[in-house]
């Protein structure tokens, strides 16, 4: 049966990451993958997480099974770190969470809720969006449909485009908002703009899917989560999908949550069952390590002050790259303008080159991001910046 298989490339993000480890060039840049990094070029466990895990791991006395729909503890921290301390939705009993794997898997069980629901109904996504966007919400059968959202000319958001393809969608059809530090550009929506945006979707019936990955990363915890919180208190119903990953460090122990917002306490109920059933037929329960971590972090005072230091150190360390980014730039292609890194928020940006310079770069520079051009500006650090600076100054000669 299987011998018909032809082998396929993998993931675009994947692949890079692979290459960047084998090559062996001395200079090598990496802006691929979106891992944080620090002045070493590690990414390191944070210290609120170490001390937890160990917390965790000498009380844990089993490791039965938890819950079906995840760490009970965990999912109410979650709720609170996302809507803050006492959401509206919330207290009405209209929000229910279930425990996933990872970001991705949250996203997955929000597309898979939606095709129950709504079958026919099409996910609209931004353009661009992360590339792994598309098979998560479409391999369940859903239709993909795309809005503009980059303004390539500014770097931020083309938003009366935004509006106005929003607009004509039917009522019921399902949009996917970056809530902060979008992916692959890091240009964000305005607060202004998310309250616009509230008045669309209430007028025209739309659900917004949120895709929150990297809270906490952009102006700050309460901040990246603007949007969700203003939806979740206006509207009827919102999914979405959190990603411990990138806040927490705590990528391979694929933690995340996906949150559904609900219009009466009876939906909740309702939509967790059948999340809980959906998740059992594609993996049954999900991995309790990292959960049991933030779940710690979060309901310890001093775990959570020390985490959100650190949170707000990586935050302002990635600020000041896309400063300096932005500075050395401006000496080495003093033709184009890249002031717009260091308008844009979270770990990426899109330097609007063609796939050709980014191969460019990679054969003869060893600098490494993907086709579309976006960058990780963690990697931009030290002797890094300036070796970049000089071979994007080349290959985008004028
Ligand atoms: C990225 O966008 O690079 C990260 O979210 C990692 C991934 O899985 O693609």
């Amino acid at each position: 049966m299987f011998q018909r298989l032809e082998p396929i490339q993998t993931d675009t993000i994947l692949s890079l990451m692979a290459a960047f480890r084998a090559d062996t060039h001395p200079q090598k840049v990496d802006l691929g993958v979106g891992v944080y990094r620090n002045e070493r070029g590690e990414t390191p466990v944070c210290d609120a997480v170490r001390r937890a895990e160990a917390a965790v791991l000498a009380r844990q006395s089993t490791k039965t099974y938890v819950a079906a729909a995840g760490n009970p503890g965990f999912n109410t921290a979650m709720q609170r770190l996302v809507l803050g301390e006492a959401h509206p939705a919330t207290s009405a009993g209209r929000v229910c969470t279930i425990q996933a794997v990872g970001g991705c898997g949250a996203l997955r069980l929000g597309a898979e809720l939606v095709r129950l629901a709504s079958p026919d109904c099409a996910v609209h996504v931004s353009t661009p969006t992360w590339g792994n966007h598309v098979p998560l919400l479409s391999n369940c059968g859903l239709r993909l449909e795309r809005y503009p959202y980059l303004d390539a000319a500014t770097g931020g958001v083309q938003f009366a485009a935004m509006l106005a393809a929003l607009e004509r969608l039917p009522a019921g059809a399902v949009v996917l908002l970056h809530a902060c530090c979008h992916n692959p550009t890091g240009a964000d929506l305005s607060e202004a703009q998310w309250r616009q945006l509230l008045v669309l979707f209430k007028e025209r019936s739309l659900l917004p899917f949120i895709d929150l990955a990297y809270q906490g990363l952009g102006v700050g915890v309460p901040e990246d989560a603007f949007g969700v919180r203003l939806f979740a208190a206006e509207l009827p119903e919102v999914l979405v999908a959190v990603s411990c990953s990138k806040s927490f460090g705590l990528y391979r122990e694929r933690t995340g949550a996906l949150h559904v917002i609900n219009e009466t306490p009876a939906a909740a109920e309702a939509v967790l069952s059948r999340l809980v059933r959906i998740a059992r037929g594609l993996y049954s329960m999900p991995p309790d390590h990292g959960a049991a971590i933030v779940a710690e972090i979060l309901s310890h005072d001093g775990l959570r002050e020390s985490w959100l230091q650190e949170l707000g150190e990586m935050r302002s360390r990635i600020e000041g790259l896309r400063q300096a980014a932005v500075q050395q730039l401006a000496q080495s292609c003093p033709w184009r303008d890249f002031g717009f890194i260091a308008r844009q928020r979270g770990m990426f940006s899109y330097l609007g080159i063609t796939a050709e310079q980014v191969r460019e770069l990679r054969m003869h520079h060893h600098i490494y991001m993907t086709e579309d051009s976006r960058i990780n500006v963690v990697g931009l650090q030290g002797a890094s910046l300036a070796y970049f600076a000089r071979a994007l100054a080349e290959v985008v000669r004028e």
